[in-house]
């Protein structure tokens, strides 16, 4: 059997989680394909992206798509990679599941939205996954509580072997008779999916409420590592040190803040008031939490 893992990882947790897959299918005779979108232009270019798919994604049976969590939502890059999707035809597999990393506070309507849009395409979601992962946002230093550091390592295995070892039960052979699980993706409680839509949108975060990146230009190196690491290209260097361009926006996945090896950037924000709301999130109170449990689980 073919599969296709296509992720967007602007951090390296589905991507991990991704390669992780890869392993087990491999383990289990399947020829499979990890496709990496994360830096690459054709992201938030709408022109290609569906040739751009074509021409990448070799011929498959299965379609596994990854992508972190942004404001309880699927991250609106991979959402455009799934609205670009070719029909499920000629080498494009009908059968698909989506999969998503999140850090530990709330997975949102992540999931219910990819099985929603995969179902869009003509795909039908077999299974799901949520993986438990390390809040990328609390690795900057400002950040007292560090949810998850280290995840996903070994304690994702089993769950990613459940995933692998369900992949290789399911019967291909009738795939006219395959259940779609997108009602079972919908298990967040209504209030939370209230919050989903109305609070939590990633793009009114970022134009209203997100800080926006600060670049130091006295403590800048011009070594443009920032601009090698940004998962959306944002970042450009000009004789004055690196700015920030209009379009493609910045996602806030503070990458480049924790490449910089000279403390060169930074965010505007008030860090008690973002510490008090991760540290009440993680002790299960305050608007982030969903408390959700398991955290890492395959749906089926
Ligand atoms: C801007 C932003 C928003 C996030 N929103 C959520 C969220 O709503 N719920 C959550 O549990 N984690 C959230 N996270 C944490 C990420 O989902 C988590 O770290 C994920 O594993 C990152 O994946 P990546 O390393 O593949 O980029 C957010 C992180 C960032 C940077």
């Amino acid at each position: 059997m073919k599969a296709a893992i296509i992720v967007f990882s602007p951090t390296g947790n589905t991507l991990k989680v991704g390669q992780m897959l890869e392993k087990q299918l491999i383990s289990r005779n399947f020829d499979v394909q990890l496709y990496n979108f994360t830096g690459n232009d054709m992201i938030f270019r709408n022109d290609n992206m569906k040739s751009f798919l074509r021409e990448n994604i070799k011929e498959h049976d299965l379609l596994c798509i990854g992508s972190p969590v942004y404001a309880h939502h699927l991250h609106y890059n991979v959402k455009n990679i799934i609205k670009a999707l070719p029909k499920p035809e000629n080498g494009w597999a009908r059968l698909a599941v989506p999969f998503v990393t999140y850090g530990a506070i709330n997975s949102g309507v992540a999931l219910h939205e990819a099985a929603n849009l995969l179902k869009k395409s003509g795909r039908i979601t077999i299974l799901s996954m949520k993986i438990n992962a390390f809040h990328c946002m609390t690795a900057l230093p400002q950040i007292n509580i560090k949810i998850n550091e280290g995840m996903p390592g070994e304690e994702a295995l089993p769950t990613i072997e459940e995933l692998a070892d369900k992949i290789v039960q399911f019967n291909y052979g009738v795939i006219n008779k395959s259940k779609d699980i997108t009602k079972k993706l919908n298990y967040q409680k209504l209030k939370n999916r209230m919050k989903a839509k109305i609070i939590f949108r990633e793009k009114f975060w970022h134009n209203y409420l997100y800080p926006k990146l600060i670049f130091n230009h006295d403590l800048c190196q011009k070594c443009e590592r920032c601009i090698d690491i940004c998962p959306v290209n944002c970042i450009e260097m000009t004789d004055d040190g690196p700015i920030l361009l209009d379009k493609p926006f910045c996602i806030h996945c503070v990458a480049c803040i924790l490449e910089c090896q000279f403390n060169a950037i930074n965010v505007n924000t008030n860090w008690t008031r973002l510490n008090n709301m991760l540290e009440n999130a993680m002790n299960g109170r305050g608007p982030l939490v969903s408390n959700e449990n398991p955290k890492s689980y395959v749906y089926s």
